[in-house]
């Protein structure tokens, strides 16, 4: 089988069921009185400031959210390490304060903006969006945000703009994981303009009408709902308008296994498993397991935007 860097892929991350009876084990050694450290793993997430926004139905799944502690305790965010449950353990170390995102490229306004100055006049919005991780499994997230074409459209890109970058905060010192070369650091992702500009793609500030937590992705990450979650770019601290298409930091490790699009797709498989059916997070064992959605659900919102495109070869 061909395992090419990093060293550890999506899909060498603990799985699912070895995570839950990871749990299990862990319930076990805290009852025989573990360290702390343990015992962190198993605290329910902080909780963050409450946050004023409407809810937004035409752009909401009918489906149950996922309880907070399954979107906030089984994460991706290799910054601090690759467990489900590093996120939840040491994101804690991310100041999320001050914090400022820097603008530029193919744009007629660039600079440095603080997030008070780019979140202010941004109406909230909670959406109930699926969330569909490359690795096959999913979840059902009440996000609260705005619509990237309302950030962007202030920046006035030109018509050289076709693809927008995105770029998470580089500091080892707050994100220890960035000490070890699992990836190319910092985690770079882009999406082309009309995709950034679509209207189910957010910008999110929150979950469960709060405050992100940091394993989430705080102060601001990207959300787009149709694409595999590795789209979803957290902390985000640079954004950039660009006439090629960027160097994404996945398909950069490994372009044959994680394509610059990323739409979700049960008719093409990973090169090393199925991408037809997923696992819901948090769903009685014997009801989790569903088919996975063209799309991710949202095909009849999104799939104009591929048309004549060959899906299988941008995958
Ligand atoms: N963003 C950064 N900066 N670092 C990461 O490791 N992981 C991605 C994406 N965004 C990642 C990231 C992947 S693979 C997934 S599936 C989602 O975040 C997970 O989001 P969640 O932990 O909020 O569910």
């Amino acid at each position: 089988m061909k395992v090419r860097v990093p060293r550890i892929a999506p899909s060498e991350i603990t799985p699912q069921e070895v995570y839950f009876s990871r749990r299990t084990l862990l319930a076990g050694a805290l009852a025989a009185g573990a360290s702390t450290l343990l015992r962190a793993a198993e605290a329910p997430p902080p909780q963050g400031a409450p946050l004023k926004y409407s809810n937004n139905p035409q752009y909401s799944v009918k489906e149950a959210p996922n309880k907070l502690e399954d979107i906030a305790g089984y994460n991706n965010f290799y910054e601090f390490g690759t467990d489900k449950d590093a996120p939840s353990r040491y994101a804690g170390s991310l100041r999320t304060r001050p914090w400022s995102v820097s603008v530029y490229g193919e744009a007629e306004v660039h600079g440095t903006f603080d997030l008070e100055d780019l979140l202010k006049g941004q109406a909230l919005e909670e959406r109930i969006y699926r969330f569909r991780c490359v690795e096959a499994w999913s979840l059902v997230v009440p996000w609260v945000g705005f619509p990237l074409s309302n950030l962007l459209a202030r920046f006035k890109p030109t018509s050289r703009a076709k693809y927008v970058e995105f770029t998470t905060l580089y500091d080892p010192k707050q994100m220890p994981g960035q000490r070890v070369p699992v990836l190319t650091w910092p985690y770079v992702e882009g999406l082309r303009i009309d995709e950034a500009m679509h209207p189910l793609t957010l910008m999110v500030v929150g979950l469960y009408g709060r405050v992100l937590p940091n394993q989430d992705g705080a102060p601001l990450r990207l959300i787009v709902p149709w694409k595999y979650g590795f789209k979803s770019i957290k902390s985000i601290v640079k954004i950039g308008f660009t006439a090629q298409q960027p160097r994404t930091t996945w398909a950069g490790a490994a372009s044959n296994e994680y394509g610059f699009y990323a739409n979700v797709n049960p008719q093409v498989d990973h090169p090393r498993w199925s991408q037809a059916s997923e696992r819901r997070i948090g769903a009685p064992f014997l009801a989790a397991r569903r088919p996975t959605l063209p799309f991710n659900g949202y095909a009849n919102e999104v799939a104009s935007l591929y048309q004549g495109m060959d899906l299988r070869r941008n995958f």
